[in-house]
């Protein structure tokens, strides 16, 4: 049948998904698949009533698309998509719920508390110390989010967040290094090595997107113990989550080796900068390969 691969969308990472989709259309394009693309803006509901397509590729990134709503609406009409279903979307969307999951299950990440108001920031570093990262709790790509070393940076970080989400997440920094964990088919393929370059703090937006100065280390540095150690938290966070045929899990180590879970994505990025392709690459599956497996998995 004919796939519909949807992109864009309303989302803060609405370019990255761009991104994502083209590549990923492209791609299933080359491997024989009748898909085409669909830059999905407004409102879905009329796009799905009667729907020239009979499955969904989905590349949107962000609220909208990642976070279960679309995928609801694709279980209410009966049409099988790509990725996690309702509820494994709409909890790692936010940061705060998968990591009071990541706790209850017994995973580690870092201490943590969520934000309401500036009037807590004194309290926040009395509590948890610096320097802290904060987060709006429902964005990727890292977007708002900052590295605070005092309660003033931390006000300031907190309106910054604030400004995006009406939910904002601050955790314990952890310094790193960062690695990032690319499931398939509930396996867990080679871990990455990230490291941005000393402009950024850390392995911020345009680190992620912009920069050809960000050092990727695959093989990841580790020794294999420790590497397939990692890859069981990844494939743990996976589980506990819920998510379903593909994501990517990021975790930080600290000085002394211990690994803390940072979040899982659902849907990640899919662009020629981007780490799923780039650990599949080097489990020997090429990007071709990695597209047409998320695809075959929407049947099952
Ligand atoms: N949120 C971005 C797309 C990622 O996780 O790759
Ligand atoms: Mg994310």
């Amino acid at each position: 049948g004919r796939v519909a691969v949807f992109m864009g969308g309303d989302s803060a990472e609405r370019e990255v998904s761009l991104k994502s989709g083209r590549a990923v259309l492209k791609a299933l394009q080359a491997a024989g698949v009748d898909a085409f693309g669909m830059d999905i803006q407004g409102c879905l509901l009329r796009t799905v009533e009667a729907p020239e397509f009979d499955r969904v590729f989905i590349a949107l990134h962000g609220r909208g698309g990642e976070d279960g709503i679309l995928q609801a609406i694709l279980e209410q009409a009966g049409i099988p998509y790509t990725g996690s279903r309702v509820l494994a979307s709409s909890l790692a969307m936010d940061k705060l719920r998968t990591k009071y999951v990541f706790q209850g299950c017994g995973l580690p990440t870092p201490a943590f508390r969520a934000m309401t108001s500036e009037a807590e920031a004194e309290n926040i570093v009395a509590s948890l110390g610096t320097p802290l990262s904060v987060k709006p709790a429902h964005e990727g790509s890292s977007i708002g989010i900052r590295k605070v070393s005092s309660v003033e940076e931390l006000v300031d970080a907190y309106r910054v967040a604030a400004e995006l989400d009406d939910l904002v997440l601050v955790e314990r920094w952890i310094e790193g290094p960062e690695f990032t964990v690319s499931l398939l088919q509930d396996r867990a393929l080679p871990a990455i090595g990230l490291s941005a370059s000393t402009e950024h703090a850390f392995y911020d937006y345009d680190a992620k997107y912009l920069a050809d100065d960000t050092n990727y280390r695959i093989p990841c540095g580790l020794l294999p113990d420790d590497e397939l150690r990692l890859q069981q938290l990844a494939l743990d966070a996976f589980r506990v989550v819920g998510c379903r045929t593909w994501g990517r899990v990021d975790i930080m180590q600290d000085a002394n080796g211990d690994f803390w879970l940072l979040e899982v994505n659902t849907v990640p990025g899919m662009t020629d900068h981007s780490l799923v392709p780039m650990a599949a690459s080097a489990a020997g599956i090429s990007f071709e390969e990695l597209v047409v497996r998320i695809l075959k998995d929407t049947l099952s």
